[in-house]
């Protein structure tokens, strides 16, 4: 495991959040009239019961505006107030310019530096470090801080292994520096990240980009959709973002037993409920959405810090244990003081 890469205390909050997920759903049923599966193999190997697919002319900004302007309106700020979008996504709305360029024409944050950050579903949480980088070193004072993902424009709808995990969504939160002598909510304590490149390919969508650019010859291979070794992200899915969880609670000077909700990647419940076991949690500890949206990458913290937000599921003063894993592999952590 790479050294922490922050100290706990910084000076960045979480004045904000919101989030939006597309009208349309897929339910597991739906799913088993055009793959060979069953509700019955979905919801007990992952959890799963429905997902959100966005409209065909919603590009990812769309529903990452939409997220954006909901985290606004809960943290009281203007458009104009806006200094720095980083959206998360592998599902940009094109090569170039980067989804938050979208984002900021149609917000109007005018004043806003903006960019993307690729990290797969550890995407948000590397967003939050980088937005915070920006804060507490003084550059910026307000960030919209983005993960939104059209997951369904990278599926291979005939490949059961993969097409009946993912969903889209889009997640915001505002981050804006908090003076040090005060208790603000919302306050990030701790944040640590890691990577292993070596292990790039068990995740992946190949084709498309530059390695393997989409050609008449390879497109009926579905070179553009997501391919996954399930088994192998699995377990260093749970390994990894135990670790992270430990590490990030170590450097905030927490345990465990200081948690009052763990706010994980919704990627498997069965990933979840070990991790829950591995840090003796009970699961009314754990917040769990994947049974209504399925995997939504850099989306699932964001959305489901909203959701518990809202839903009364956090109260001021709550330690919040986010954590994240995807394809890289990356892997990252988070600890706030709601
Ligand atoms: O977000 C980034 C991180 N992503 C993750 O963390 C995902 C991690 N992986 C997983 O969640 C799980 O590995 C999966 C849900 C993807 C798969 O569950 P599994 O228990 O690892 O199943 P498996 O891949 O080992 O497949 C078991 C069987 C296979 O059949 P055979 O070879 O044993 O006859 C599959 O062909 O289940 C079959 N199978 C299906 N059957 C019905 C795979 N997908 C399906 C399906 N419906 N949709």
């Amino acid at each position: 495991m790479p050294a922490p890469s922050s100290q706990p205390f910084c000076t960045s909050s979480i004045i904000g959040t919101g989030s939006y997920m597309p009208e349309k759903v897929l339910t597991n049923e739906d799913l088993s009239k055009i793959v060979e599966t069953s509700d019955e193999w979905i919801t007990s190997r992952t959890g799963i019961k429905e997902r959100r697919i966005a409209a065909p002319e919603q590009a990812t900004s769309d529903l990452a505006s939409e997220a954006a302007r909901r985290a606004m309106a809960s943290a009281g700020v203007t458009p104009e107030e806006i200094q720095l979008i980083i959206v998360a996504t592998v599902t940009a709305d094109m090569f170039f310019p980067s989804t938050a360029c979208f984002v900021q024409k149609k917000i109007g944050a005018v004043n806003a530096v903006c960019f993307d950050i690729s990290a797969a579903c550890s995407g948000f949480l590397y967003a939050l470090q980088v937005a915070r980088h920006f804060i507490n070193t003084g550059n910026r004072t307000t960030a919209l801080v983005i993960g939104a993902e059209k997951l369904s424009s990278l599926i291979n709808w005939k490949d059961r292994n993969t097409c009946v995990l993912f969903g889209d969504g889009a997640g915001a939160v505002v981050i804006r520096r908090a003076d040090e002598s005060v208790d603000a909510p919302g306050r990030v304590l701790s944040t640590v990240m890691g990577t292993d490149g070596t292990l790039a390919d068990v995740l992946k969508v190949p084709g498309g980009g530059s390695a393997c650019p989409i050609t008449p010859e390879n497109v009926s291979s579905y070179p553009n959709t997501i391919h996954m070794e399930g088994r192998e992200t699995f377990k260093h899915a749970v390994t990894r973002m135990l670790e992270a969880s430990q590490q990030a609670l170590k450097i905030a000077g927490l345990t465990a037993a200081d948690v009052s909700l763990v706010i994980p990647h919704q990627a498997n419940a069965r990933i979840i409920n070990a991790i829950a076991e591995r840090l003796n949690l009970p699961l009314e500890r754990v917040f769990m959405n994947l049974d209504k949206y399925g995997n939504t990458s850099a989306a699932t913290i964001p959305v489901a810090l909203d959701e518990a937000s809202k839903g009364g599921r956090l109260k001021k003063g709550d330690v919040v244990l986010l954590v994240a894993f995807g394809g890289g592999f990356t892997w990252a952590s988070s600890v706030v003081r709601w």
